[in-house]
C-alpha cells in the first residue's frame, strides 16, 4: 500500500525551508523505491487570501487521510489585525493539531557537537545534549471550561482558565513518554506540580501506576515544575524524556529549546494514538528573514527525518537524514544564524544542496 504525506508550506519563510526539506523527501523516495504520494496544500494566511479560511475543511479531510503531515509555518504582520480573530493564521494551526487529535507534542532539544562552541554557553555543559519533551498538547488550562472573564456583583472582573485533566488524557501522553524512553536512554522524568496542584497530584498517580505496572523496566523520576526550569539551566543533561503538562511544557520547551542555539534547528511532532503525525519546526514565518533566501532548512529537514522514523516506518532514512546535518554541520557550513568564525555560510538552498550531498 503506497503511502502519503500531505505537505503545508504556509507563510513567510515556511515556502522556502519546506522547499529543502521537499528536496530531500523525492530522494528519500528515489533511494528507498517506497511508495509516497506527496500532495501539497494551503494553510493560513495564504489559505486565508485564496479560500477565506486559514485550515479548509478539504484540506483537514486531507491531513487525516495522510500518513503524515509536513508542515511549515504560518501568519505575518499581512494578517496581524486586519482578519477577524477566529480566521487569523495561526487558527488554522489550532484546527490542524485538533483535528488530528495531535495529543502528544514531541519537541527535541538536541545539541549538534560542531554547535557545542556557537552556543553562549560552555561546551561541557550542553554537548552531547539530548532531551526529548512530551508536552500534553488537547487539554489543561489553556482548553478548561469554565473559562472567561466574569463581572462580579460587586463590579470585580475576574479571569478565569481551568487546569483540569482526566486519568485518560494523562495515561495516553504518559505512554508515548514510556514507549519513546524505551527507544532512547530509558529514563523518563515527569514533571508537575502535586504540591499545590490537585491535576499534578491526579496526574503524579497515573504516571508512577503506568510506570510501575506496565513499564517497569523504565527509570521513573518525578520533579517539580519550578525545580525542573532550575534543574535545565543548571545540569541539562540529566534529562533524557521529559513528561508534562500543555502549560508546564510549553513554557520548559522553550527555554530548553535555547540551550540548543537558533530556533532554525529545532523540529516538533505531534501524535495521536492512531492516524497521522503532524511535523513542524518550532520557529515561526520569520517574516523579518523571509524573502532573503537566508532561512535555516534544517528544522524543517529534522521534522521530515522525525515523520519518517514515527509515521512511516522509515527510522533508517531518518538516521541517515540526521547524519547529513550532523556531517554539514561539522564540515563548517553554516546559514548566518548559526554562523561561526572559520565556517562558510550559505543560505537555504545551498544548506539544502549539502546536506542533499552528503
Ligand atoms: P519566529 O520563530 O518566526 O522568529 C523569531 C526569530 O527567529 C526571528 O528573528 C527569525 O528571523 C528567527 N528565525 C526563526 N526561524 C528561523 C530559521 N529557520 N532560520 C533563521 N532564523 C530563524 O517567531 P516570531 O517572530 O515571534 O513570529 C513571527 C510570525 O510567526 C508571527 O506571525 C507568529 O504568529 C508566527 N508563528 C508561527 C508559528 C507556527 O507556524 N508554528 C510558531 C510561532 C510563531
Ligand atoms: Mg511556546
Amino acid at each position: 500500500m503506497s503511502k502519503k504525506i500531505l505537505v503545508l508550506p504556509g507563510d513567510g519563510i515556511g515556502p522556502e525551508i519546506i522547499t529543502e526539506a521537499h528536496r530531500i523527501l523525492d530522494w528519500v523516495i528515489a533511494d528507498s523505491g517506497v511508495a509516497i504520494e506527496v500532495e501539497e496544500g494551503l494553510v493560513g494566511g495564504i489559505s486565508y487570501d485564496v479560500h477565506g479560511e486559514p485550515l479548509t475543511a478539504e484540506t483537514l479531510k486531507a491531513a487525516q487521510a495522510s500518513d503524515a503531515v509536513l508542515f511549515g509555518a504560518i501568519g505575518g504582520p499581512k494578517w496581524d489585525g486586519t482578519v477577524a480573530y477566529d480566521k487569523r493564521p495561526e487558527q488554522g494551526l489550532l484546527d490542524l493539531r485538533k483535528g488530528m487529535n495531535a495529543f502528544a507534542n514531541l519537541r527535541s532539544a538536541v545539541c549538534f557537537p560542531a554547535l557545542a562552541d556557537a552556543s553562549s554557553l560552555k561546551r561541557e555543559f550542553i554537548e552531547g545534549l539530548d532531551i526529548l519533551f512530551v508536552r500534553e498538547l488537547m487539554g489543561g488550562v489553556y482548553f478548561g471550561e469554565p473559562r472567561g472573564i466574569e463581572t462580579l456583583e460587586d463590579g470585580t472582573r475576574v479571569g478565569l482558565n481551568t487546569q483540569r485533566y482526566a486519568d485518560w488524557e494523562i495515561e495516553r501522553v504518559a505512554r508515548v513518554a514510556f514507549e519513546m524512553a524505551r527507544k532512547r536512554g530509558s529514563h523518563v522524568t515527569s514533571v508537575e506540580k502535586a504540591n499545590v496542584m490537585e491535576s499534578g497530584v491526579l496526574w503524579r498517580e497515573v504516571v508512577t501506576k503506568m510506570g510501575a505496572d506496565e513499564y517497569p523496566d523504565v527509570k521513573l523520576d518525578h520533579m517539580y515544575a519550578d525545580n525542573c526550569a532550575m534543574q535545565l539551566v543548571k545540569n541539562p543533561k540529566q534529562f533524557d524524556v521529559i513528561v508534562t503538562d500543555n502549560l508546564f511544557g510549553d513554557l520548559l520547551s522553550d527555554a530548553a529549546a535555547m540551550l540548543t542555539g537558533s530556533l532554525g534547528m529545532l523540529p516538533s511532532a505531534s501524535l495521536s494514538d492512531e492516524g497521522p503525525g503532524l511535523y513542524e519546526p518550532i520557529h515561526g514565518s520569520a517574516p523579518d528573514i523571509a524573502g532573503q533566501g537566508i532561512a535555516n532548512p534544517i528544522a524543517a529537514i529534522l521534522s521530515l527525518a522525525m515523520a519518517l522514523r514515527y509515521s512511516l516506518d522509515m527510522g533508517g532514512y531518518a538516521e541517515k537524514i540526521e547524519a547529513a546535518v550532523a556531517n554539514v554541520l561539522e564540515s563548517g557550513t553554516r546559514t548566518v544564524d548559526i554562523m561561526a568564525d572559520g565556517c562558510t555560510k550559505v543560505g537555504t538552498t545551498g544548506m539544502g544542496d549539502a546536506i542533499l550531498a552528503e
